[in-house]
């Protein structure tokens, strides 16, 4: 059994854990020790059952494999600033992929990535490391992916779009064949994306367009395992 910590006691911290009993249940593979929390009111407690054991600083105490489990849509840069906060390499991360999702061979997926219960990657894609794709997801062929990129419920892509990194779509949206979401931009749910979306931007509706400035990171363009 390999040990691991999930990062982040919350909603997606529990969906995680879900996944992970899940894959268990198909094959006993993790021995899930809790959650690591920065919420001082969380330590010591249990989250559905699952032990709080502290916050970030006792990742240091610990040799475990590591997932981190945050990111809605007020904070979605809040995943990027944890993992270089962490300062862990690549091999301390699990990759967790509920056994219902189906995930063929053609696909690469990155480390710290977790995939729900009924996300289905068709073939030959590319999904980077620390992205959250929660369930009904469709993506498909030759479909990229970049790193801290968040899919909401039901979202699905056509083939050949890149979305970059950071991305946030939200639930139910979709993306036409061949366009790109650019890198820490929102599409909000339900949205319908024809056109190509810059950067940094807020998008949403049928068809999407341009509602506001999305918040950046300080260096967006710095990715997983950029050095600081
Ligand atoms: C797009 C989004 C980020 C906008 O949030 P916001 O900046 O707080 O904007 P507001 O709610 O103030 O709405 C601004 C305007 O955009 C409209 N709007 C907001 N979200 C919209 C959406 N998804 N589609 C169409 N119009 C939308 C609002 O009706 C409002 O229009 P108005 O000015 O004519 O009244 C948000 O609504 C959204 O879709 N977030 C993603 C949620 C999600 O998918 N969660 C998944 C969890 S797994």
């Amino acid at each position: 059994m390999i040990p691991l910590v999930l990062v982040g006691a919350g909603g997606f911290g529990r969906e995680a854990a879900s996944v992970v009993a899940a894959i268990n249940d198909d094959r006993s593979t993790y021995d899930l020790l809790g959650f690591v929390d920065d919420s001082p009111d969380l330590a010591g407690h249990e989250v559905g059952g699952i032990p709080v054991l502290g916050g970030l600083a006792i990742l240091d105490k610990l040799a475990t494999q590591v997932v981190v489990c945050t990111g809605h849509p007020g904070n979605y840069t809040s995943r990027r600033s944890l993992v270089e906060r962490i300062g862990f390499a690549p091999e301390r991360y699990a990759t967790l992929i509920h056994p219902a999702a189906v995930i063929p061979h053609s696909t690469q997926v990155g480390p710290g990535t977790v995939i729900l219960a009924t996300a289905v990657a068709t073939t030959t894609v590319t999904i980077g490391c620390h992205v959250t794709i929660m369930p009904a997801v469709v993506l498909t062929h030759d479909d990229v992916v970049g790193d801290y990129a968040i899919f909401g419920a039901g979202a699905k892509l056509a083939g050949g779009v890149e979305i970059g990194v950071g991305v946030y779509i939200g639930s139910g949206a979709l993306v036409r064949e061949a366009r790109s979401v650019g890198d820490w931009s929102l599409v909000g749910m339900g949205a319908v994306v024809t056109r190509d979306i810059p950067p940094g931007e807020v998008w949403a509706g049928v068809p999407a367009r341009r509602l506001r400035s999305a918040a950046m990171p300080a260096d967006p363009l710095k990715s997983y395992g950029d050095p600081s």
